[in-house]
């Protein structure tokens, strides 16, 4: 199965999975959380803010997180722009991880969710898809409701096990 998803969740027992987490903020919460994730990940993984990156260049990377906050139910235009930069042979060797930061208003589930946008988006380019997840805000420019931070990092050490 050279090059299918498979690959991926059957990494040697014991080596340690190299991640980039890719975010994009205007107020700074996602980019809070992208380094709670981060640090739950471990193993140095690097946290970059998006268009400070080449899409193009994922080497060694086994796990790519990409995190985006949702603006009208859908990621930011430069991370929708990011994950279409991303060259289809590459996308289909990364596993891939999508969260957003969202409003704990009932009516931001109207206008759905940008994790699950990023997701589909990553799918549809042949990524293998590990998990998505949303963190509050409790208000538009923050900050993050009691607890994200450390659910981040806790949902970033579930990320970091094959
Ligand atoms: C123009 C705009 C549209 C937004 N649309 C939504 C939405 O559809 N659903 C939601 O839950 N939050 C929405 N929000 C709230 C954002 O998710 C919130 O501002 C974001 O989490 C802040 O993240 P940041 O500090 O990283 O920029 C919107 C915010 C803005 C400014």
């Amino acid at each position: 199965m050279a090059g299918s998803a498979g690959d991926f969740f059957s990494l040697e027992k014991g080596k340690t999975m190299k991640a980039l987490v890719v975010f994009d903020s205007t107020w700074g919460n996602t980019e809070k959380i992208a380094h709670a994730v981060a640090s739950g990940i471990g193993g140095g993984a690097r946290v970059l803010r998006v268009g400070s990156v080449d899409a193009a260049r994922f080497d060694g990377i086994d796990l790519l997180v990409l995190g985006s906050p949702i603006l009208g139910g859908r990621p930011s235009p430069s991370m929708h722009g990011y994950i279409d930069s991303i060259p289809e042979a590459a996308a289909r060797r990364l596993q891939v991880a999508t969260f957003d930061t969202r409003l704990m208003m009932r009516f931001a589930r109207i206008f759905g969710y940008a994790a699950v946008r990023m997701a589909d988006q990553l799918k549809e380019k042949g990524c293998a898809l590990r998990s998505t997840e949303g963190f509050f805000v409790k208000g538009r420019s923050g900050p993050l409701a009691d607890g994200e931070l450390a659910r981040a990092t806790e949902w970033g050490s579930t990320l970091s096990m094959t």
